[in-house]
């Protein structure tokens, strides 16, 4: 299932706090900066925070800047973007700013907080029970499927931060370090404890804004299960794209392939018929890059624009078994194979009979098929 983007945004202190223990919210940010904030918001078509920013801050979470709501209106959008919140319990203020300022508002919670939450609010937003607990992964597909958001800021506070990362929903972490200190224990942090991606995330860019720096992050570790995470996607896009430094061909497919170990290193890529070998095939390519004896192809994960071929007429091995030999058992990729030049190819059986896991996704087949165009 698609997803939106999903961007978190948040500013810190030296010593890593959200905010202190005090009535009034802490500045964080400078003045330039929230004016960074006000142009996101104005960039996204929804804002989320949890239910512990309405109550702690009060926040109005609009766009500020008239130009940048007029633009919006002129692209066709509403001049505001759709508000959302999460409770568990459904205890909202119906006094709050959140429900009487800017466009549509709405709250996802479980089935009782939901109806809590609906007497409370009487009609100010839409209220959707996601079950008897409230699961990530299906607030982001009922976000993306009923209510058309495909980029998603979510603006704290740190239990909502904490939990998209650890889930692997994050595409991006938009963090500002402000130069100040808060000091208190019981302050609330942005990430808390629990189990997080192994190794570095990748470094976007920074800049400075006033004496604030901003930094933006992105996972890199693939996903361990049989969903896919927002790393697994942007692996996938980049084995995507790859393809197109294919040499061109009439009677073979542009593939790209990158093989990624579990804390987020890029092993290796590759692309069908790369360097002076017209016949190799992209998962080949990449895997050729990389010792056999290396401990960390155990924890990596393929990552193929085309399913791994199950037979070939060119080597011996097709990629499905060669990826089995590495000891690599977690495939992603975007499109099964055709039966163009083969029938009934079916790598994803080999890889699974082989005790390989292997993960589909099919929005980015269009993306995977492109450099193909002229085959199918
Ligand atoms: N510096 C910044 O950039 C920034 C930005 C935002 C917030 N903040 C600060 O962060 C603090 C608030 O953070 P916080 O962690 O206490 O609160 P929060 O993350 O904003 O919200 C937590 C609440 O969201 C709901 N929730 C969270 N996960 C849920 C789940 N899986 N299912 C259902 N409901 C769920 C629960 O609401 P119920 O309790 O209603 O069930 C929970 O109490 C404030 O001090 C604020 O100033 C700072």
């Amino acid at each position: 299932m698609p997803l939106p983007y999903v961007l978190l945004s948040a500013a810190v202190s030296l010593d890593g706090y959200l905010d202190d223990t005090g009535p009034e919210r802490l500045l964080l940010s400078s003045p330039a900066d929230f004016d960074r904030v006000d142009a996101v918001r104005a960039s996204v078509d929804a804002i989320l925070v949890g239910a512990g920013t309405i109550r702690a801050d009060n926040p109005r979470l609009l766009v500020n800047s008239a130009e940048r709501r007029a633009a919006r209106t002129a692209a066709g959008k509403p001049e505001y973007p759709l508000k959302i919140t999460v409770t568990a319990t459904g205890d909202l203020d119906p006094a709050a700013n959140f429900w009487h300022t800017g466009g549509e508002k709405l709250v996802y919670s479980t089935d009782r907080g939901a109806e809590r939450a609906a007497r409370l609010l009487g009609g100010t937003a839409d209220v959707v029970p996601l079950g008897p607990a409230l699961d990530w992964r299906a607030l982001l597909e009922h976000l993306h499927d009923v209510r058309g958001v495909t980029r998603l800021m979510v603006e704290g506070g740190g239990t909502i931060h904490t939990q998209l990362v650890q889930q692997g929903l994050a595409d991006e972490l938009q963090l500002v370090l402000a130069p100040l200190f808060v000091g208190d224990p019981a302050a609330p942090r942005l990430f808390g404890p629990g189990a997080y991606q192994a190794g570095r995330l990748r470094l976007l860019d920074t800049s400075r804004i006033e004496d604030v720096v901003l930094m933006r992050y992105a996972p890199t570790a693939p996903g361990t299960g049989p969903l896919p995470t927002a790393a697994d996607r942007h692996w996938l896009r980049t084995a995507c794209e790859l393809a197109a430094q294919c040499p061109p061909s009439e009677t073979a497919f542009s593939v790209g392939a990158v093989v990624v170990a579990g804390d987020g290193t890029e092993l290796a890529r590759g692309y069908s018929r790369e360097g002076a070998d017209p016949v190799v095939h992209a998962e080949e390519a990449a895997l050729a890059k990389i010792a056999p004896n290396d401990s960390r192809l155990a924890g990596a994960t393929v990552y193929s624009s085309l399913e791994p071929c199950a037979r070939r007429a060119s080597r011996p091995a097709p990629c499905a078994e060669l990826i089995l030999r590495a000891g690599v058992r977690r495939v992603v990729t975007a499109w099964r194979e055709p039966d163009t030049f083969v029938q009934a190819a079916d790598g994803t059986g080999v890889l699974v009979a082989g005790g390989a896991r292997v993960v589909v996704l099919p929005e980015l087949e269009d993306l995977a098929k492109a450099p193909n165009v002229h085959l199918l």
